[in-house]
């Protein structure tokens, strides 16, 4: 009897490889921070309709859905965040029909639930924006480069879509889109579409996304932007006062695309470009598919910062293409993200300059994990963020324990091998979202034959324990092991010339400081700051570690450059640290609120609602 169970099982999982379009699509998942009942009545393509008026700060129009109402139900259910919606139609022949805004949640917002009959195909929701929209920044002239025109530029990830367009946000739902969009006859817009090249007379631009993409992915820029080619697929889009530097800077996106090919298969969206935004972008950069956006400050001047676009891009895979199905499982687009970004550095710029980022993302995974507690559930790979705005919850253990994951699963089954495993897994999951257990279902069957190798890995250790899994491998760079000789040197003698010499790439600068003891003085500051310049750099990610000591330990030579720093640049990731150092103390405090009364109407409400809470 039990023989016959097996084989019965056997039978049943065991004997066939699913293929591709074999694999399991319809899995119901539970997405906490989305209302919508996608699981019963699904978003399949949008064709939005809007106008962008920057007097009211305002996007209004028309988001037309195509649905597939597979479970058959009455209503259809979309997330909002302050959203105004003014009527709801059915068809193309526009028949109006009842709709609800239900209960606010906070920043799950609302849901607009409406009344569909069994066989709608297109519902038409017309509606416009708050001036709170949590996803939209508006932009004076005075904040824009340029200084003449305004500016706006739209931030979804993670559930900030639904506060520009009405919709099913969560990342487990994929439509394509077309979208018409008017804007005043003096500025260009660009989307995660197909985008144009030059300025349209009318203000009316157009465009495509033929490809399915999650809600997250939806964004538009608007102002005084222009185009320069890289080569025949990459370009950069930026203020015209910045294109010539911009596109210096990412002169390697080609490059990079080609390298990331060779990795994990065809670069399935056609072009790759992307823009540089104002400096108040609250993020490093954002994968809008198609066309990453970027901040200014990776124009380091030097190439220094350019592991940011190629984190990027890598994400056309792991994220665009195969997608965390909800944001409980981001270690899939960010940790796999952060693995491949590695590897697209190291086959363009060589192991050494690899090796070194990974050294940085092991320091921050141990600061990580020192910050939440050892036993913290935050440091699961597989997050439980129910109940919380995702926003809060996603923290760097994502990027850098999942980034230690993935190279205990390379070290484990072989480079070969894994990149197989990858390229594979990019295949058959294209354009799918995926759970944490799905991936490692994946990972399971693949490497079944090898159970040694299994189970050394301790994946499931991985996933759902604490802290950090005693198998992760080290990263060790031998650029740094001179530096440490050098630190030693130094902290004996606190002799700071000819140092700069010596310590010379911004890699090797960046470990310098991050690894200077915390005994260190102010007048110590001054004699580096003497050979090497650091306040007056113009490379954030210097300025940043530079600046978090100087406030530490009251270098006041710093603080006209400090406050200079939090008034321009909008990065969180800058922001956090600095204003985080500063609150740990009265004085400090003080200091950061009178800073801060100028720095916010600068500030993205990404940037700016964190910053309020650190600074209650
Ligand atoms: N997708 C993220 C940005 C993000 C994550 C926005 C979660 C909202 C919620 C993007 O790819 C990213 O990781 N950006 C990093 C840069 C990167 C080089 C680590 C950033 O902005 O710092
Ligand atoms: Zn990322």
């Amino acid at each position: 009897m039990k023989i016959i169970a097996s084989l019965f099982v056997v039978l049943l999982f065991g004997c066939r490889q699913p293929s591709s379009s074999e694999m399991p699509e319809k899995i119901p998942v539970n997405d906490p921070h989305s209302a919508a009942n996608f699981n019963e009545v699904v978003t399949k393509h949008l064709d939005l309709d809007i106008a962008v008026n920057f007097d009211e700060e305002q996007i209004s129009g028309k988001a037309a859905w195509t649905i597939d109402n597979t479970a058959k139900v009455d209503h259809i259910i979309f997330d909002t965040w302050r959203l105004a919606v003014e009527r709801v139609t059915l068809g193309t022949e526009e028949k109006s029909t009842a709709f609800t805004l239900g209960k606010d949640s906070g920043y799950l917002g609302r849901p607009l639930e409406i009344k569909i009959d069994t066989g709608t195909t297109r519902v038409n929701i017309y509606y416009s924006t708050s001036r709170e929209a949590g996803a939209l920044q508006w932009l004076k002239p005075q904040q824009t480069a340029g200084k003449k025109l305004p500016f706006l530029f739209t931030q979804s990830q993670p559930i900030l879509a639904r506060s520009w367009v009405p919709c099913q946000d969560g990342p487990a739902v994929r439509f394509t889109y077309n979208a018409t969009v008017r804007v005043p006859s003096n500025l260009s817009a660009v989307m995660s579409a197909e985008n144009p090249q030059q300025r349209s007379p009318s203000g009316v631009y157009t465009f495509r996304q033929q490809k399915p993409i999650p809600s997250y992915l939806l964004a538009l820029a608007v102002g005084d932007i222009s185009f320069k080619a890289i080569d025949h697929r990459t370009g950069v889009y930026a203020e015209p006062s910045v294109i010539e530097k911009a596109s210096w800077e990412f002169a390697d996106m080609g490059k990079m695309v080609n390298a990331a090919e060779k990795l994990y298969g065809p670069y399935q969206w056609g072009r790759y470009d992307l823009i540089v935004l104002p400096p108040s972008f609250p993020y490093g950069g954002m994968e809008n598919p198609m066309l990453t956006f970027a901040t200014p400050t990776v124009i380091a001047g030097d190439r220094s910062l350019v592991g940011l676009v190629a984190h990027e891009l890598a994400h056309s895979w792991s994220g665009n293409l195969v997608t965390n199905a909800t944001w409980n499982d981001i270690w899939l687009n960010e940790g796999f993200t952060t693995y491949f970004e590695n590897r697209i550095i190291e086959a363009l710029y060589g192991k050494p300059e690899a090796k070194m980022q990974e050294v940085f993302s092991r320091q921050d995974l141990a600061r990580a994990i020192k910050d939440l507690g050892e036993t913290s559930m935050d440091t699961r790979l597989k997050l439980d963020l129910a109940g919380r705005d995702p926003d809060e919850g996603l923290g760097t253990i994502a990027y850098d324990k999942g980034f230690a994951f993935l190279r205990t699963i390379e070290e484990t089954f072989g480079r070969d091998r894994f990149d197989a495993f990858l390229k594979d897994y990019f295949s058959k999951n294209a354009f799918q979202s995926r759970t944490t257990e799905e991936f490692l279902g994946q990972l399971n069957a693949y490497f079944e034959d090898d159970s040694k190798g299994l189970e050394k890995l301790r994946a499931a250790e991985w996933i759902r324990g604490v802290g950090i899994p005693s198998n992760m491998p080290a990263a060790v760079s031998p650029q740094f092991t001179s530096i440490d000789s050098l630190l030693k040197q130094w902290e004996a003698t606190k002799q700071a010339t000819g140092l700069s010499k010596l310590i010379v790439s911004t890699n090797q600068k960046l470990y310098f400081l991050r690894k200077l003891p915390s005994s260190i003085t102010a007048e110590e500051m001054a004699t580096l700051d003497k050979e090497f310049g650091f306040t007056r750099s113009g490379n954030a990610e210097l300025q940043t570690a530079w600046y978090t000591i100087a406030i530490q330990k009251q270098y006041k030579a710093a603080t006209p450059y400090i406050e200079k720093f939090l008034i321009e640049v909008g990065r969180r990731k800058f922001l956090r640290p600095l204003y985080g150092e500063m609150v740990k103390t009265a004085e400090g405090k003080a200091w950061a609120k009178q800073v801060y009364q100028k720095a916010r109407p600068n500030y993205h409400p990404v940037a700016y609602n964190t910053i309020d809470d650190m600074l209650k």
